[in-house]
């Protein structure tokens, strides 16, 4: 899915914009402050019903106004008639529409438009908690597999009960959440495993194109010991459990790690070269979705210069060139397009929040 067209009201500090992007490479400049960051944030609310910067709707709302909208439309195809998505959040309520239906949660809308995010930040995808880590395996495997968000949640709802028994301070009854947990828990362990082992090459080889012919891999952790089945390991766990009232074990607790030569990649990278590690990860996932789902997903690349000497930001925008998916590109210096000879591209201005098409 790629998006057509983009209509913003009232997301930080723009009021109204309306653009026609290109299918492909999208760039946005302006000075700092000027609203190329909010403008990201606006695609990412329609993909994942939510801002990557603030969980709070009130923050993303524009000064003194009660409620934002992003509006759009996604064609799956050349040719294909486009899709009315839209989504309209105020400070206690979300109201999101797909194809002229109203949903009740975002799932739907996750999947009609899926859109990734690399940002400065993202670094800590690969030396921060494991909990994004967890997210990053998670939405690659509800896009490619339709049963996982069915498990993750059943996984999720014993989980809470487990706990909340384990914090009452008694056992009894556990073994049904016990049963519960390990058979969710080891679905969803198998859907993650089976995600990064699909995700591998298309890794590798955004890895050796950005840093060369180090062999970094992917490794998988299940949160648990293991080769042990996971009802077991919940029985044999249940004294520690109960005394610290939660499951200290299971998918909750899953990770994944970037090594080389079996050490973990973060322990010796420079800030730069863990940029370039970070999107080889995320370009893998957007590749890997475009070949298995036969649609082109959306990509979005805040401040692209940041940490990157000249030849990475080449490298990388030929990277991007010879891709198929849609990219949403921000950054302060225009004179970024002189690097590469860019085909298929749209160019934006964002000034005091206001965006024009150049
Ligand atoms: N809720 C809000 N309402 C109105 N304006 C806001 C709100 N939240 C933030 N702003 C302002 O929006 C402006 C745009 O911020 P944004 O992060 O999008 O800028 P940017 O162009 O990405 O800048 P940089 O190049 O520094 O990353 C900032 O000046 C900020 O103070
Ligand atoms: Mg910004």
């Amino acid at each position: 899915m790629t998006l057509c067209k983009l209509d913003v009201c009232n997301v930080r500090n723009i009021e109204s914009a309306s653009i026609t992007p290109s299918p492909r490479l999208n760039f946005i400049f302006g000075p700092n402050g000027s609203g190329k960051t909010s403008l990201l944030e606006a695609i990412h609310i329609l993909g994942r019903a939510r801002s990557f910067r603030s969980t709070q709707a009130g923050l993303v709302i524009r000064f003194q106004q009660d409620s934002l909208m992003v509006t759009g439309r996604v064609r799956d195809g050349e040719g294909l008639e486009p899709i009315p998505i839209g989504l309209r959040l105020s400070r206690r309520k979300r109201e999101i529409a797909l194809a002229g239906t109203r949903l009740q949660t975002s799932a739907e809308l996750i999947r009609a438009f899926p859109v990734l995010l690399i940002q400065p930040s993202s670094s800590t995808l690969l030396d921060g908690l494991p909990k994004a880590r967890r997210q990053f395996l998670d939405w690659g495997a509800f896009h490619l597999d339709g049963g996982f968000l069915d498990n993750w949640r059943g996984y999720t709802r014993a989980l809470s009960q487990r706990n909340a028994l384990l914090r009452s301070g008694t056992n009894r009854g556990i073994e049904i959440w016990n049963h519960e947990l390990a058979r969710y828990g080891t679905i969803v362990n198998c859907a993650r495993v089976t995600y990064v082992e699909r995700l591998r090459p298309y890794f590798h080889a955004a890895a050796s194109h950005f840093l060369g012919s180090v062999p970094f891999d992917l490794v998988t952790m299940a949160g648990w010991e293991a080769g042990k089945p996971l009802g077991e390991v919940f029985r044999t766990e249940i004294a520690q459990d109960l005394r610290d009232g939660y499951t200290h074990s299971g998918p909750h607790k899953g990770d994944f790690q970037v090594q080389a030569e079996g050490r973990p990649a973060k322990n010796y990278l420079s800030r730069g070269q863990m940029k370039l590690l970070v999107f080889a990860l995320l370009l893998a996932q957007s590749h890997l979705l475009e070949e298995s789902l036969g649609a082109k997903g959306c990509v979005l690349i805040d401040d692209l210069a940041s940490e990157l000497d000249s030849d990475n930001r080449g490298r990388l925008l030929g990277f991007l060139n010879q891709r198929q998916a849609q990219f949403f590109i921000t950054a302060t210096d225009p004179r970024l397009l002189e690097q590469a000879g860019l085909a298929e591209l749209a160019v934006f201005q964002v000034e005091n929040g206001r965006v024009t098409s150049v």
